[in-house]
């Protein structure tokens, strides 16, 4: 493929009519199985809703889907990333950064002073570009009970 200009990458809010294609740019990751059908028909648009998504030619290359939330007590009010992925024919050429800088401005605005990242620990890569945006480790630490169902 060649180059990917920066300035050809539009970054927008995720609207509804987006889903087939991010479901779509879900199977070219690879990933195998997952519920990302049922969080996405949880739907997309309104106050609580920061995700965004990057089109060069009005074809999907990524999205960050985040949404504002409310946790912990004393509730904190913090932005939390359920996911983010860059098509892997796109990735290296900073449009996972060009939607984390968009969603940085958004939060800015709307006076959102956290955002709060998850990252498996063995995801390299992540790791690698959540610290490159200046991500420090949270001092709330993530506790998981599984069930058998
Ligand atoms: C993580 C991911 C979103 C990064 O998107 P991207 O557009 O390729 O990242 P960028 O080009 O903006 O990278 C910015 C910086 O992050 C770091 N980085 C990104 N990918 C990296 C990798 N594979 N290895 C090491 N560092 C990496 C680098 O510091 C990079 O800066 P540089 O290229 O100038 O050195 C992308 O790799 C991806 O979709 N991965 C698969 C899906 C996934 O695991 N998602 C997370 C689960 S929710």
């Amino acid at each position: 493929m060649s180059e990917v200009k920066t300035e050809t990458v539009k970054v927008r809010h995720v609207m509804h009519y987006d889903i087939d294609s991010i479901l779509s740019l879900h199977k070219r990751i690879g990933v195998k199985q997952s519920n990302i059908a049922y969080m996405i028909s949880s739907g997309f648009g309104g106050p609580m809703d920061f995700s965004f998504i990057a089109e060069i030619d009005r074809k999907a290359v990524g999205v960050v889907i985040a949404h504002l939330m409310y946790l912990y007590i004393p509730i904190t009010e913090l932005c939390l990333i359920n996911g983010i992925m860059v098509d892997p024919a796109y990735q290296r050429y900073h449009i996972g950064s060009k939607m984390v800088d968009e969603l940085i401005k958004f939060c800015r605005i709307q006076n959102i002073s956290v955002i709060r990242a998850l990252a498996e620990d063995t995801n390299k890569e992540l790791n690698e570009f959540i610290q490159f945006h200046g991500f420090k480790k949270s001092h709330i630490v993530n506790w998981d009970k599984n069930l058998e169902v």
